[in-house]
């Protein structure tokens, strides 16, 4: 095949937006959906039985359905009930958010778990009330054995955003499609557009790697 490079260059400026933009969704769902995370991970393991029940309920609904299925209901079904339109970038935003909560939530929940329990215990014979308990002994342990997990859900989460293109929102994948309905560059686009995903999660995963590094000093 031939390709037209011309064309790669022509619309490099827009898929590059695209990819900047898939970045900006991606960072601001995984750093919203880490603050419900952690709150509903630990909510967990609660001693309440309502309480551990609701986030039961949030995390199974939201991993048992597909992200597809929760951006439409967002965009098209909460307007319904709320009675005004949702903006798009708003909309994709809420629905990562959501979605990647319930899956950082397990990722906190599995890591505070991983910690013995006589940790805890002996913060707390020691007058440590339960909040400085986590805060100065579980969650800095749990912090470390976090890091990799959370680095796999950076990853997937900036993949999985492509969904929102669904909703007209421009991203990468979205900005991929619209330059091809003028330019017919199938080939070319989705290649460039693959590249340009690669790129990304490549820059994550060794970023990943280095706070890993960071993290573990005092290991030997
Ligand atoms: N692929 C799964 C789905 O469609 C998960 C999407 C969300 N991924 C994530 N890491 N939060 O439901």
């Amino acid at each position: 095949i031939d390709l037209d490079f011309d064309l790669i260059i022509d619309n490099l400026p827009l898929l590059l937006k695209g990819a900047a933009v898939t970045l900006e969704i991606t960072a601001l769902s995984v750093g919203i959906g880490l603050l419900i995370g952690m709150v509903v991970g630990i909510a967990r393991l609660s001693n309440f039985k309502a309480i551990r029940w609701l986030a039961g309920i949030y995390v199974d609904f939201i991993r048992g359905t597909p992200l597809l299925v929760q951006i439409f209901l967002v965009y098209f079904a909460l307007p319904k009930i709320l009675g005004m339109r949702i903006d798009p970038f708003f909309a994709a935003v809420a629905a990562c958010s959501i979605n990647s909560g319930a899956y950082v939530a397990e990722i906190f929940r599995s890591g505070i778990q991983s910690i013995d329990k006589g940790q805890f215990e002996a913060s707390r014979a020691l007058g440590l009330n339960w909040f400085q308990s986590m805060k100065f002994v579980i969650m800095p342990q749990a912090f470390k054995r976090i890091i990799p997990p959370l680095g796999n859900e950076f990853i997937a989460m900036l993949k999985d955003s492509s969904l929102v293109s669904v909703i007209g929102f421009e991203e990468l994948t979205r900005t991929g499609q619209m330059i091809i309905s003028r330019t017919y560059a199938v080939f070319e686009v989705w290649m460039v557009v693959a590249i340009l995903y690669l790129i990304m999660t490549l820059c994550i995963s060794r970023l990943v790697a280095v706070l890993e590094k960071r993290f573990n000093t005092s290991k030997r």
